[in-house]
C-alpha cells in the first residue's frame, strides 16, 4: 500500500474494514481513521485514530520514527474517532506538544482528565508553526464538524488536512482517489455529507470560501481516500451539497404494515416516472435512515407515507422524520400520505411533522381507508405527476 503523500509526509492511520454502525450511520463500506505523519526538523502527527486502534497507529509511526522523536500532535477535531487515542499516544511520547485551538483544548480536557499535565500550544486561524523546511498554517472551521474543528495546511506542499470535511466512510486498501473507483469515493462522500454535516451547509460555504484562497495540491481528510487527482470533482460536488441543490428527482419514502401505503407510493412513482423524472421508492424499514438522508440531499420533492398504528405514525417513519429534521434539508417540497382503518393518525402525524421542517407543503394528506380504491390509486398517480412537474419547475428556478 502506498502511504506517501509526498516525500516526508505519510498516512499512518487505521483501516476499519468491519465497522457497519458509526453512531447509527450505516457504514456499508467500512471506514478509515486517517492520521498523518510529517517528518521534518520537527516531527508532527496530524490527528490520531479511534482508541481501540491506538496500537496500530503507534506501530505505524514507529515504522518511520522513534516515538521519542515526535514533537507535535496537531488535533484538528476533538471527536473520539480522531482524538480517542490521544492519551495513549501522549503516554508513549510524553515529550509531545498538542497543537489545537482553545475550544478543542476544553473538549480534550473534558474527555481526558490527565490532559491538565500535557504540553499545549493553542493556535487560531492564520497562526503558523514552523517544522523546519515546512510551515503549517491553521484555519478554524467551526461546526465542520464540531465547534472546535479546524483544518491544517502545509504551505510548501500545498496539502490541506481537512479533518471530517471532504471525508468518506470508505475502507480501501488504496489511499488515493486515483487508486480507487472515483465514483464510489464521490458516492461515499455524498453519504457522509448528507448524514454528518448537511445541517452545517452555511459554515461549510464559509470554509470553501476561505479554502479558495489557498492553492491546493491535495486534500487529505480524516476519513477515506485522499483527493489529489479529482479535487475539482469533490469541490464542485460540495458546492452543490452546501445548498442542498435539487435534481429533477422525486422520492417516496414510506412505512407500512399490510402494504396499502406501499401501493399508494408505487402509484405515485408510476405517475412521476411517466413525466420522465428520476423517481425512487424507499421503504424506510428496509433501507434505513442513512440512505434516506443521502437521497433527500439532492431530491426536489419528497412524499412521506405512513399507515396508522395506534393512532399515530409508524415508529420508523417517526425516526426518519426526526433524523431529517435535525439534518435540516433546505429548499425541499413534499406532502404526507398513508392508510388508516378507523381513525386519524399516520398521515396526519407525518403532515404535522413535515410542517415543522420547512418543507413547502404541496397538499393536504392523501389518505386511503383500509385498501386504496382504484380512485385513490388514480389520485396517487396524479399526485406523482404533480410531484414531477413541481420538481422540474424547482430545478428550472435554481439554474
Ligand atoms: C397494530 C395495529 C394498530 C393499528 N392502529 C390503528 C389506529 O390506531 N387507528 C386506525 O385508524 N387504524 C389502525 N390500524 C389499522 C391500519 O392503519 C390499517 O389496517 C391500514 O390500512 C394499514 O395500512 P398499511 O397496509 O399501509 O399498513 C392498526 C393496525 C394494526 C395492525
Ligand atoms: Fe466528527
Ligand atoms: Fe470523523
Amino acid at each position: 500500500m502506498n502511504t506517501a503523500l509526498c516525500d516526508g509526509i505519510d498516512w499512518v492511520g487505521y483501516i476499519d474494514w468491519t465497522v457497519r454502525d458509526f453512531h447509527s450511520y450505516v457504514t456499508s463500506r467500512g471506514a478509515t481513521y486517517n492520521s498523518y505523519l510529517i517528518r521534518d526538523e520537527k516531527n508532527a502527527l496530524i490527528d490520531t485514530v479511534k482508541r481501540p486502534y491506538a496500537d496500530y497507529l503507534l506501530r505505524n509511526i514507529a515504522g518511520f520514527l522513534p516515538l521519542e522523536k515526535l514533537d507535535y500532535i496537531v488535533v484538528n477535531h476533538a471527536e473520539i474517532d480522531h482524538a480517542g487515542s490521544l492519551s495513549l499516544v501522549v503516554k508513549a511520547a510524553p515529550q509531545v506538544t498538542l497543537v489545537c485551538d482553545a475550544k478543542c483544548q476544553n473538549i480534550l480536557k473534558a474527555y481526558n482528565p490527565e490532559a491538565e499535565g500535557w504540553n499545549w500550544q493553542i493556535v487560531k486561524s492564520g497562526d503558523t508553526l514552523s517544522l523546519g523546511k515546512r510551515t503549517l498554517t491553521f484555519l478554524e472551521t467551526p461546526m465542520v464538524h464540531w465547534p472546535e474543528s479546524m483544518m491544517t495546511y502545509v504551505v510548501e506542499e500545498k496539502i490541506l488536512f481537512s479533518m471530517d470535511g471532504f471525508g468518506q466512510h470508505y475502507a480501501s486498501s488504496n489511499r488515493f482517489d486515483d487508486e480507487v473507483d472515483v465514483s464510489v469515493a464521490l458516492a461515499e462522500a455524498k453519504t457522509y455529507y448528507a448524514n454528518i454535516v448537511m445541517l452545517y451547509g452555511k459554515q461549510i460555504q464559509k470554509t470553501l470560501a476561505a479554502a479558495s484562497g489557498l492553492e491546493i495540491n491535495m486534500i487529505a481528510p480524516a476519513h477515506g481516500v485522499i483527493w489529489r487527482s479529482h479535487i475539482d470533482k469533490i469541490l464542485s460536488a460540495y458546492k452543490e451539497w452546501v445548498v442542498c441543490k435539487s435534481k429533477p428527482k422525486v422520492l417516496v419514502i414510506y412505512d407500512t404494515m399490510w402494504d396499502s401505503t406501499k401501493k399508494m407510493g408505487e402509484a405515485m412513482i408510476d405517475g412521476a416516472t411517466r413525466k420522465g423524472v428520476e423517481a425512487k421508492l424507499i421503504w424506510v424499514r428496509a433501507s434505513g435512515l442513512t440512505e434516506v438522508a443521502t437521497d433527500v440531499l439532492d431530491a426536489a420533492v419528497v412524499a412521506f407515507g405512513s399507515s396508522t398504528l395506534n393512532q399515530g405514525m409508524m415508529p420508523m417513519m417517526g425516526a426518519a422524520l426526526t433524523y431529517l429534521k435535525g439534518l435540516k434539508p433546505m429548499g425541499k417540497a413534499g406532502f404526507a400520505f398513508g392508510s388508516y382503518g378507523w381513525g386519524k393518525g399516520g398521515p396526519e402525524d407525518v403532515d404535522a411533522q413535515l410542517r415543522t421542517m420547512n418543507f413547502e407543503m404541496l397538499r393536504e394528506p392523501l389518505k386511503a381507508q383500509w385498501r386504496p380504491t382504484p380512485e385513490v390509486l388514480e389520485e396517487c398517480r396524479a399526485a406523482g405527476a404533480m410531484m414531477a412537474e413541481k420538481a422540474l419547475a424547482m430545478v428550472a428556478v435554481q439554474s
